[in-house]
């Protein structure tokens, strides 16, 4: 899937997030390595703020749910001008899955696209 339109699906899921604590929606995407499925995510809030879960990581669920666990894609969908990368959590969860990952971020309202990768944000990933 090319990268436009894996940031489209992560702007679509974004619309379902729950964040009435924050007011801070995410949207992710993600692409399995074979069959190029992809698996949407958007933040969960919680009035006991710790159990919060992150768009990225509801997305991974939702594909580890389904017996999926290579990809090789993510975009993610975070408010205002400016992209943002996956949180630290997030970024351990993924890494867990994945040796790398090629990483595009968005910023709902704008244009801009940061194309990064796992490895890049994260280079050194703790393994047990
Ligand atoms: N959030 C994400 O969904 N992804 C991230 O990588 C960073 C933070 C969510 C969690 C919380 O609902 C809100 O953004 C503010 O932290």
């Amino acid at each position: 899937m090319r990268g436009r339109m894996l940031i489209e699906r992560a702007r679509d899921a974004r619309k379902r997030a729950y964040a009435p604590y924050s007011g801070y929606e995410v949207g992710a995407a993600l692409v399995t390595r074979k069959t190029g499925k992809v698996f949407t995510g958007a933040n969960v809030e919680n009035a006991s703020y710790g159990a919060t879960v992150c768009a990225e990581r509801v997305a991974v669920w939702s594909a580890l749910a389904a017996g999926q666990s290579k990809f090789s894609a993510l975009a993610v969908v975070t408010p205002g001008t400016e992209p943002a990368p996956p949180c630290g959590m997030c970024l351990q969860v993924l890494s867990e899955f994945c040796d790398d990952l090629e990483i595009l971020l968005a910023a709902a309202e704008s244009d801009e696209v940061i194309e990064t990768s796992l490895a890049e944000l994260m280079p050194l990933q703790f393994r047990m």
